[in-house]
C-alpha cells in the first residue's frame, strides 16, 4: 500500500509518500518546508502567517514529495492528513488540500492525531513497539503520557497541567538570547554548562547532582513533577522560578552563568521527565517505551531515559532525529492504522485545534 501524508498543524508543510508491506513502512520521500525563519523574527508562531505560508507552500511540498519517490498519483492508495490538534488556520490548510486531492483522484482519506503521529514515528525504525506500550509525547504543546493499548487506541495517563516542556524551553531559551525555537540552542548551552559542572564530556546526570554547581544555592529551581502521585508535571512553576532567578541575577548585577543556568534548567525538565517515566513504568506492565515529539530530540533527555529503561527491563524506542520533530512521514504511518482500523474520513472532515486524546 502507498500512502501520501500531508502535516500543517503548526509551523512546517510537510509532506510523505510511504510505502508499506509485509516487512513494515518504506519512507520513500519526506519533505519538510519550515517557517521557521520567518517566525523567529517574532520570537514565536505567528498563527496567520503560518496558515499563509502553508497556503504558498502545501502543493510544491506535496508535488516534491511525490516526485522524489517517483510517484504517480494513481500509485497513491491512501491519503492521510492531520486534522488535530495544532493552529485551527494551519491545519485547516492541509485537510483542505487532503481532501481535495483525494476526493478529485477518488483515494481513501483518513484522519490523523498529530500526537499519535509523533508517537508513530517509532514504527517507521527497523524495530516497531508492540501494543500495549506505554508512550511520551514532548513537543512544543505537549507533555504527557500514553497508555497505548491498540495502534488507534491511546489512554492518558498523565500530562502537564499548564505549559509543556517545548513550551517552557522556548520562552526561559528566548529569556537568555537563544533564537526561537530555542529547544536544540538549549540542549548545546547545557551540555557546555555539564560539562564545566562536572569536568567531564557527556557526564551522567548523576555526577552533575553531585557538582559544587549543583549545590549553587543561587541557581536552585523547583521540579516540575508535581508531587501528588499523579503522573502529572507542572512547567509554569519551574517557568516563573526561572524568570524570577534571571530578575535576581539582572537586580543584583551578577553575571549570569548561561551555560550553567541552562544545565540547572535542563536537569530539572530531565530529571522531572525521568522520575514519572519511573513511575508510570511501574504502574503500568508493559515492555515498551516511547518517547516522541521535538523534545525527544533532547541530547541529555535521551540519554537520561535510556537509564530508566534499561533499570526498569523495557526496550526504548525514540525516533531518529529527523523524525522527532514535526514531519509528514509520522503522519503517514499511522494514517495506515486508521485504515485498517477502518478510520476513513468522510467529505465532511472539519480540522480541529483541540486535543482529540483525552
Ligand atoms: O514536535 P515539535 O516539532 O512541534 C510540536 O508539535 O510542538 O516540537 C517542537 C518543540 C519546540 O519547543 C522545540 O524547542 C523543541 O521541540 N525542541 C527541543 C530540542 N529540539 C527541538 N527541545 C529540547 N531539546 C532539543 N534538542
Ligand atoms: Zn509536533
Amino acid at each position: 500500500m502507498n500512502i501520501l501524508a500531508i502535516e500543517s498543524s503548526c509551523d512546517e508543510t510537510a509532506a510523505a509518500v510511504l510505502s508499506r508491506t509485509e516487512s513494515g513502512f518504506a519512507v520513500r520521500a519526506s519533505v519538510v518546508a519550515s517557517q521557521i525563519e520567518t517566525h523567529r523574527l517574532y520570537g514565536g508562531v505567528v498563527p496567520e502567517i503560518a496558515s499563509r505560508a502553508h497556503i504558498e507552500a502545501v502543493s510544491a511540498v506535496t508535488y516534491e514529495a511525490m516526485e522524489r519517490a517517483s510517484a504517480s498519483l494513481s500509485d497513491i492508495d491512501l491519503v492521510a492528513v492531520t486534522a488535530q490538534p495544532g493552529l485551527i488556520g494551519a491545519l485547516l490548510v492541509g485537510v483542505n488540500f487532503a481532501k481535495s486531492l483525494a476526493a478529485a483522484n477518488h483515494i481513501p482519506l483518513v484522519a490523523v492525531d498529530h500526537i499519535k503521529g509523533h508517537i508513530a514515528a517509532a514504527y517507521l525504525g527497523a524495530e516497531v513497539p508492540k501494543p500495549p506500550f506505554l508512550a511520551m509525547a514532548l513537543s512544543g504543546g505537549h507533555t504527557a503520557f500514553y497508555l497505548v493499548e491498540s495502534y488507534t487506541d491511546y489512554r492518558v495517563v498523565g500530562t502537564t497541567r499548564d505549559d509543556a516542556i517545548g513550551e517552557s524551553f522556548d520562552k526561559i531559551g528566548r529569556l537568555i538570547g537563544i533564537p526561537y525555537p530555542a529547544g536544540a540552542g538549549f540542549d548545546r548551552l547545557a551540555a557546555e554548562g555539564f560539562l564545566a559542572a562536572t569536568g567531564k564530556e557527556n557526564a551522567p546526570l548523576s555526577l552533575y547532582r553531585k557538582s559544587a554547581a549543583y549545590k549553587d544555592k543561587t541557581m536552585a529551581l523547583p521540579s516540575p513533577a508535581l508531587s501528588d502521585g499523579s503522573l502529572d508535571f507542572s512547567f509554569s512553576g519551574l517557568k516563573t522560578a526561572a524568570i524570577n532567578l534571571l530578575h535576581r541575577f539582572e537586580q543584583s548585577g551578577t553575571t549570569l552563568d548561561r551555560p550553567l543556568f541552562a544545565a540547572r534548567y535542563t536537569y530539572e525538565a530531565v530529571e522531572a521527565v525521568a522520575k514519572k517515566t519511573e513511575e508510570a513504568l511501574s504502574r503500568h506492565a508493559v515492555t515498551s517505551l516511547v518517547m516522541a515529539g521535538g523534545v525527544a530530540a533532547n541530547s541529555h533527555l535521551r540519554k537520561r531515559i535510556a537509564e530508566v529503561a534499561k533499570k526498569a527491563g523495557v526496550q526504548l524506542f525514540i525516533p531518529s532525529l529527523s523524525l522527532c520533530g514535526d514531519n509528514a512521514a509520522m503522519i503517514g504511518a499511522q494514517g495506515y492504522y486508521e485504515y485498517l482500523a477502518g478510520h476513513t474520513a468522510a467529505s465532511s472532515l472539519n480540522a480541529s485545534a483541540e486535543d482529540s486524546i483525552v
